[in-house]
């Protein structure tokens, strides 16, 4: 028999499995064995300690539902989900963003010019662009997927006796690439954080507040998909949103709106303001 030691376990470990030759899988499982054991054998990690991370995992587990997924929250506010986005964002194209706990994907569709917010209060807002591809020419019929939290910043999927499909839609951009609706500013709000998750930044003296955002999907044939957020300039937490979904091609202005600039748009309502952003897509790959 082979002695083992702390040093040659990590290929012990690895050898264990008979994965696939050149296998993605292969590849993937042997990075987190090699990263999971350099970190145990760098920290000097106590059998508390260990006991203390996988108390942690259990006890989000305890706390996820079908609609409450706390591993995703974990990953989302130790920036490990911003940088998966970062990381499978195409040059050229629109920044990948949070996609949140709140997405549904029948969300209702909706004429161009449609208002979202309808007695809603807060400041009405007209949100406007063109979706193009990386060359700059404008997608005709490009799909925009949208959801967001209302004014107060509560979604209202989030509350009983409100209709979960309030504050979404789905729009067809026209003949030019554009979209246009209005809806409201939506307020911040935190994320969940009466679990586990919610410890852990209290035990950082971490906030749990997300910068107002906007939610998109945006979809076209031979394109590849984006989901993203749009954020709005001097906003509260725009600069340490909770979950690090703020980049800063994603901050948008809010500006007064002029009729003039709303051009040849029909609108459902007239806004107090509008918010323009153009969005890119890259070829699929
Ligand atoms: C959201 O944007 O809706 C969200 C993102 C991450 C965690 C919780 C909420
Ligand atoms: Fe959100």
């Amino acid at each position: 028999m082979r002695d083992i030691n702390q040093f040659t376990i990590t290929e012990a470990v690895k050898k264990s499995f008979a994965t696939e030759e050149g296998s993605r899988f292969k590849f993937l499982l042997e990075k987190l064995i090699d990263h999971l054991h350099d970190y145990t054998r760098e920290t000097n990690l106590s059998h508390d300690e260990w006991m203390r991370v996988l108390m942690f995992l259990y006890d989000c587990g305890q706390i996820s539902t079908p609609e409450r997924h706390e591993f995703i929250l974990l990953s989302d506010v130790l920036g490990f989900s911003a940088l998966v986005d970062m990381i499978n964002t195409r040059g050229g194209a629109t920044e990948g963003s949070n996609l949140g706990p709140f997405y549904l994907d029948n969300a209702p569709t909706m004429e161009l010019g449609a208002d979202l917010a309808g007695p809603r209060q807060g400041v009405s807002v007209l949100c406007h662009g063109i979706i193009r591809d990386t060359l700059g020419h404008p997608i005709p019929g490009a799909i925009v997927d949208t959801w967001q939290a209302d004014g107060s910043g509560t979604y209202p999927i989030q509350e009983e006796g409100q209709d979960k499909y309030d504050l979404r839609g789905v729009f067809t951009a026209d003949e030019n690439g554009r979209y246009y609706y209005t809806t409201v500013l939506p307020k911040p709000y935190t994320v969940p954080y009466d679990g586990p998750v919610g410890e852990l930044l209290r035990a950082g003296s971490r906030h749990a507040w997300r910068a107002p955002h906007l939610h998109y999907m945006l979809r076209a044939p031979g394109m590849r998909s984006i989901v993203t957020e749009v954020f709005f300039e001097n906003t509260d937490y725009v600069d340490n949103d909770a979950v690090f979904g703020v980049r800063r091609s994603l901050i948008a202005k809010v500006a007064p709106y002029k009729a003039e600039a709303a051009g040849d748009m029909t609108l459902e309502r007239r806004p107090d303001a509008m918010l323009k952003f153009d969005f890119v897509l890259a070829p699929a790959d």
